[in-house]
């Protein structure tokens, strides 16, 4: 029981909670999405997610500790109680600060404040405890694109990062642009499955300049070509976008390996969903002699596991947070 680690994870638009053994057995994760409700809007309303966040929290923890075979009462038997602290939306991470403090503090065990970047490395340890290191993570999600080296738990440091859009957000906004609905990364990917990757040319951005990435003139890219050429079918601009993205996270990817001297891929992150993009950084690290970690798609997107993974790795190194800790959403990468 001492070992036992809840955390919390209500950064965006998933209201998530899991409980983690010894920092790396998962023995629950319960993930509650507010797709629907975001849809139709056409992106997450910062507003709808807090309140969402506030009627789910506390159904969403109670059944964590179910499904991990503990009750409330079993909580002052807990190692500590963690949560994401940021970056995310204010009103969604107060929900979940509030209530993780609130728990530690009835429970009187340790309160542990996680960066939900860091969060999303920890997932590729959590199912791939074996990683070789050093390894690249490519962390690709909504909010963020980086590259990090990652030497071990809790050592690593940022190779890259875009300058501009992250990559989902690209996807994200092409979808919309395309009317392919929300979330976009995942129906601009079924759109593609029908088209050609070769029928509109398009830029591959900042390909040879370094570890850096851009994204938003190739979502600009898009937009002119398809002005350009309306009669080019949906399912071809699709390809297209994801293909010329795909290429560049690829390329970068092993460079950043290269300059790094890492041993292994691993992916990170929503768009580490994306089926073409596992496939071709399969088949690229695989010809470069690199070992690959491709996490389950659950895995990639957010989730509270890898936050409990984080915190108590957190909790080992620092020690736990005071409950003065607030929500910081406008949290950068650990150490940067
Ligand atoms: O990591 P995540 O769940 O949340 C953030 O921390 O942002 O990532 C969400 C992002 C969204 O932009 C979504 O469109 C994208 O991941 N995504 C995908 C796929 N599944 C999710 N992008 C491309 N292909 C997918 N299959
Ligand atoms: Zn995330």
């Amino acid at each position: 029981m001492a070992e036992l680690v809840l955390a919390l994870e209500t950064s965006c638009d998933e209201t998530a909670a899991a409980v983690v053994e010894g920092g790396r057995v998962v023995r629950s994760s319960v993930v509650a999405s507010q797709v629907d409700l975001h849809a139709r809007y056409g992106g997450v309303v910062p507003e709808i997610a807090g309140r969402a966040h506030l009627e789910r929290v506390l159904p969403v923890v109670a059944e964590a500790l179910g499904r991990a075979g503990l009750g409330v009462g079993d909580g002052p038997r807990l190692q500590g109680v963690g949560a994401t602290v940021g970056p995310g939306l204010v009103g969604s991470l107060l929900v979940g600060v509030s209530a993780a403090k609130a728990l530690a503090l009835a429970w009187g065990v340790p309160f542990v404040g996680v960066n939900h970047l860091e969060g999303h490395l920890y997932a590729s340890l959590l199912e791939a405890p074996e990683l070789p290191a050093p390894a690249v993570v490519l962390l690709v999600s909504g909010g963020h694109t980086l590259l990090v080296a990652l030497e071990g738990p809790g050592r690593y440091h940022l190779l890259g990062g875009t300058l501009d859009d992250a990559a989902g957000e690209a996807f994200d906004k092409v979808a919309r642009y395309l009317g392919l609905g929300y979330p976009g990364g995942p129906a601009l990917e079924a759109a593609a499955r029908a088209g050609d990757p070769r029928a509109l040319r398009l830029p591959r951005p900042m390909l040879e300049e370094g570890l850096d990435l851009s994204f938003s003139g190739l979502k600009t890219a898009v937009v002119t070509k398809v002005r350009a050429q309306p009669q080019c079918p949906t399912p071809d601009v699709a390809a297209s976008f994801q293909e010329a993205v795909v290429d560049v996270l690829v390329h970068k990817a092993l460079a950043a390996a290269a300059a790094s001297g890492a041993r292994a891929i691993c992916l990170a992150g929503g768009v580490g969903a994306n089926g073409p993009l596992r496939e071709r950084l399969a088949a690229a690290a695989g010809a470069a002699g690199l070992a690959v970690y491709l996490p389950s798609p659950a895995m990639c997107t957010d989730n509270a596991a890898m936050i409990a993974a984080a915190a108590a790795a957190r909790l080992a190194a620092h020690g736990p947070d005071g409950l003065d800790a607030g929500a910081e959403p406008g949290l950068g990468f650990p150490g940067t």
